[in-house]
């Protein structure tokens, strides 16, 4: 009898601890992973908002092809002659260097892997894209962008004398061989290449430092790790000039190849430090330089299309001052 009692006490006091266990689960978090998986057992990540649900919104689904594999592999470098000719055309420079023979000469220097193709229902992977806008001064954005998962930054891009605005931390830094700067050992760099040329650069830089020149004189060497270079594939480049921008401009700009690629890899995606200013100036947040927002890029088309992101609810946009 006694025993009876105190097994039956025992599982009410489980009972009443594990609800009140969930009780206080969803009060802190209401989005909180159990339960939305409890909800929807098919979504395709556990964040707040995931950019892959598809389903609901054809545009997006239309331009979306997750078939194409932003980063190379030796498997995926095998270009196909319509691309390959689209690539080498995008920046002239005389060369006569054999394609296939440079990236298995790159893929000695840097590793050959796979990354970040693990979506899943467990993964909640949080990114901001960091572009180099002025309307960054003052933003306060600092402690914002280092909460995501993933920082990307482009080009020069300094965080020192500016953290509070723009923060620290940054996992992934895109940039090609006219822009390249040295990077912290942790940082991934992101390679854009536009021509042969730039690959070669990358190995030289990373090893010789022989190549001191494409159209312009660029740095023979960088500090980077080495175990962490990536390359953007030439393919997926192609992919988000028919795709995305149908054919506009002569090509995408860095900071929209940075945000496809991040809505590539991401389960959430913000974007910092992209488009003028509240007065309409553009210019980099470190210095004042006053630039003109096209040139080979349709800055308008790409702001469009960011803009459709934003509507869309797939990206999240913070505009800065
Ligand atoms: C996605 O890309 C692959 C490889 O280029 C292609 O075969 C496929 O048809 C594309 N899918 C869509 C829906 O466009
Ligand atoms: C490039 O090199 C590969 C392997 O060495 C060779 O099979 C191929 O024919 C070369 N391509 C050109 C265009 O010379
Ligand atoms: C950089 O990181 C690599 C691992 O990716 C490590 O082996 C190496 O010792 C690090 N170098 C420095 C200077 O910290
Ligand atoms: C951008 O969108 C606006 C409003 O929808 C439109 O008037 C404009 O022509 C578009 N610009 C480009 C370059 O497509």
């Amino acid at each position: 009898m006694l025993r009876r009692r105190i097994r039956t006490i025992a599982l009410l006091f489980c009972v009443i601890t594990f609800t009140m266990f969930l009780f206080s689960y969803s009060l802190w978090d209401p989005s909180h992973f159990f339960f939305k998986q409890a909800l929807h057992p098919k979504r395709p990540c556990s964040c707040r908002h995931c950019l892959t649900e598809l389903d609901d919104d054809p545009w997006f689904a239309d331009h979306l092809n997750r078939s194409i594999h932003p980063l190379m592999t030796r498997e995926n470098s095998v270009l196909s002659e319509e691309t390959y000719k689209w690539w080498q055309s995008l920046q002239s420079v005389k060369q006569r260097a054999n394609f296939s023979e440079v990236v298995e000469e790159l893929f000695q220097v840097i590793p050959d892997e796979v990354l970040y193709m693990d979506a899943s229902p467990m993964r909640c992977r949080t990114c901001a894209v960091v572009g180099n806008s002025g309307n960054l001064i003052g933003s306060d954005y600092g402690d914002l962008i280092d909460s995501s998962k993933f920082v990307f930054r482009m080009n020069h891009a300094p965080t020192r004398g500016f953290e509070m605005d723009v923060g620290t931390r940054t996992t992934h830094h895109v940039m090609y061989p006219e822009s390249a700067i040295d990077l912290d050992n942790d940082t991934r760099l992101v390679l854009i290449p536009y021509k042969t040329l730039d690959i070669q650069w990358l190995i030289s830089a990373l090893t010789t430092g022989t190549i001191k020149q494409t159209y312009q004189s660029v740095p023979a060497r960088i500090k980077a790790n080495r175990d962490k270079v990536v390359i953007y594939n030439p393919t997926f480049f192609k992919y988000v000039y028919d795709n995305w921008l149908e054919g506009h401009g002569r090509y995408p700009s860095t900071g929209f190849l940075s945000l496809l690629l991040a809505l590539h890899i991401c389960d959430e995606v913000s974007v910092f430090g992209f488009g003028a200013d509240q007065s309409g100036s553009w210019h980099h947040y470190w210095e004042d330089n006053h630039m003109k927002h096209t040139g080979v890029h349709d800055g308008d088309y790409e702001h469009n299309l960011t803009s459709l992101l934003v509507e869309n609810h797939k990206i999240k946009m913070f505009r800065g001052t």
